[in-house]
């Protein structure tokens, strides 16, 4: 098995895989209002600390484990389970893993398809089809779904195509752009009028409010979050990785552009609001909050662009096809997930197995279309809220004691000979074991109680 099922072609082509799942809407939306609404730089501080001591060390024990087992998420964990029972907990977080990133893809594959609509919308609008751009904004039923679908078909073209055809070298294309976009954003909203406002409370922390505990459990839900952790993805992504690669820093490095680029994110978002504010466009809700949520990104931010005239146009463009970008890295992780269980547990051939499943995600995005004002919550709080939390937590449980500690530390040296003087070979073992399990458990409960 281990030649047919592929794998990443290169070291770079993994980063920019596992940094484009990582990245998504996540950053470019959550992250930064997230930041607003939570005390600026603070939460941005407390963000960094966090995503760095919590979620990387998870996010590793995921890597881990699919690059020792070399195979889909519930045979990875499988193979490193030593009794039924061990067997039979691999498979509930593995599987589990798979359905909440099935679960992921059906909202977000919606919401991905409304960035395309906005996307198109300048394009219909420049063309002079101005009845069309209407149309394209209306967020009526029958645009929602035939842009899911749009969505969803670019998500089962570049998965059919497998590792390095497909996920490959599609991210190794869209991630640039997608930075190249998003620096070329933040200079022009930097030249416009009312953007140091933003860019200030952006930037100064309000460092009384770092230990707050809403703070902190926003923080550690958003790392987790932005890091795609509790849905099998890095496990299957990491067993596409060779034995020679040194998996301590590539993860790290991966974990550093997640981070950078909602860094990003946030000095492109928060000016553009206040930028936003001089032109007039209502940015507070009545609560005295910056607006966040949908209203955000399809009512202050297009009411920006088109107060800008001509180059608005332009600019919009730009906004939604970067965001239409960074859902589609993301997505088609969440896709290779069942996928890949699909080819290697079934013996499906993998363009079947891609069609099949992507057309079954699509009726399920399709019903929650049709119910969209209680459906589109519930599915993303399941599966955000509650599962990604839980499975995650499971999965460093699974690494911290079921995994036997000389067979990880194995793993860990593979490629990576001179790990052993490291403080990562001499914490994560433990931190894997106790820290992280407690801490996701937690914010877990404290996000139940909230
Ligand atoms: N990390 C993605 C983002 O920031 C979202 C995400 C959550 C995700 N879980 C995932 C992406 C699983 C891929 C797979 O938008």
């Amino acid at each position: 098995m281990g030649v047919s099922r592929g794998g990443f072609s290169s070291r770079l082509g993994f980063i920019m895989a596992a940094a484009g799942s990582a990245v998504g809407l996540g950053n470019i939306w959550g992250f930064p209002t997230q930041t607003a609404s939570n005390g600026g730089a603070a939460f941005v501080l407390v963000y960094l600390v966090l995503a760095f001591c919590l979620a990387y060390p998870a996010f590793m024990a995921e890597l881990l484990i699919g690059r020792y087992g070399q195979a889909n998420a519930v045979t990875s964990m499988q193979k490193i389970a030593r009794n039924t029972r061990e067997k039979r907990f691999g498979f509930v977080v593995g599987f589990g893993g798979i359905i909440c990133a099935a679960l992921i893809l059906s909202f977000y594959g919606i919401i991905a398809g409304w960035m395309i609509s906005y996307a198109v919308e300048p394009l219909a609008l420049l063309a002079g089809f101005n009845e069309s751009a209407n149309w394209l904004t209306n967020h009526s039923l029958t645009r929602n779904i035939l842009f899911t679908t749009c969505f969803m078909a670019l998500t089962i073209f570049i998965i059919r195509r497998g590792v390095e055809q497909g996920i490959e070298k599609w991210s190794k294309r869209l991630m640039p752009m997608l930075i190249g976009l998003l620096i070329l954003l933040i200079i022009y909203v930097f030249t416009l009028d009312g953007s140091r406002a933003g860019f200030e409370a952006y930037l100064n922390p309000d460092i009384s409010r770092v230990l707050e505990p809403d703070l902190l459990i926003s923080a550690l839900g958003q790392a987790f979050f932005s890091l795609s952790l509790g849905t099998s993805v890095m496990i299957i992504y990491g067993s596409y990785i060779a034995k020679k690669e040194n998996l301590v820093t590539l993860g790290a490095q991966v974990t550093l552009i997640d981070v950078s680029i909602a860094f990003l994110a946030g000095l492109l978002i928060i000016p553009a609001m206040y930028v936003a504010q001089a032109q007039g466009v209502a940015i507070f809700a009545e609560d005295g909050s910056l607006i966040s949520g949908s209203n955000l990104v399809f009512t202050v931010l297009p009411a920006l662009f088109s107060g800008m005239g001509y180059v608005g146009l332009f600019v919009a463009f730009g906004f939604f096809v970067l965001m239409s970008i960074a859902a589609l890295t993301s997505s088609i992780s969440m896709l290779e997930g069942p996928v890949s269980f699909a080819v290697e547990r079934h013996d499906i051939p993998r363009e079947k197995a891609t069609t099949m499943i992507g057309l079954g995600i699509l009726l399920l995005s399709t019903i929650i279309v049709v119910n969209l004002d209680w459906m589109l919550d519930f599915v993303a709080i399941l599966s955000t809220q509650y599962g990604q939390p839980i499975i995650a937590m499971l999965c460093c449980i699974f690494a911290g004691w079921v995994w036997q500690r000389s067979g990880i530390l194995a793993e860990i040296k593979q490629g990576n000979a001179e790990v052993e003087h490291s403080v990562f070979w001499k914490i994560w073992p433990w931190y894997t074991k106790f820290v992280c399990p407690t801490a996701i458990a937690l914010v877990f409960w404290h996000s139940l109680a909230s």
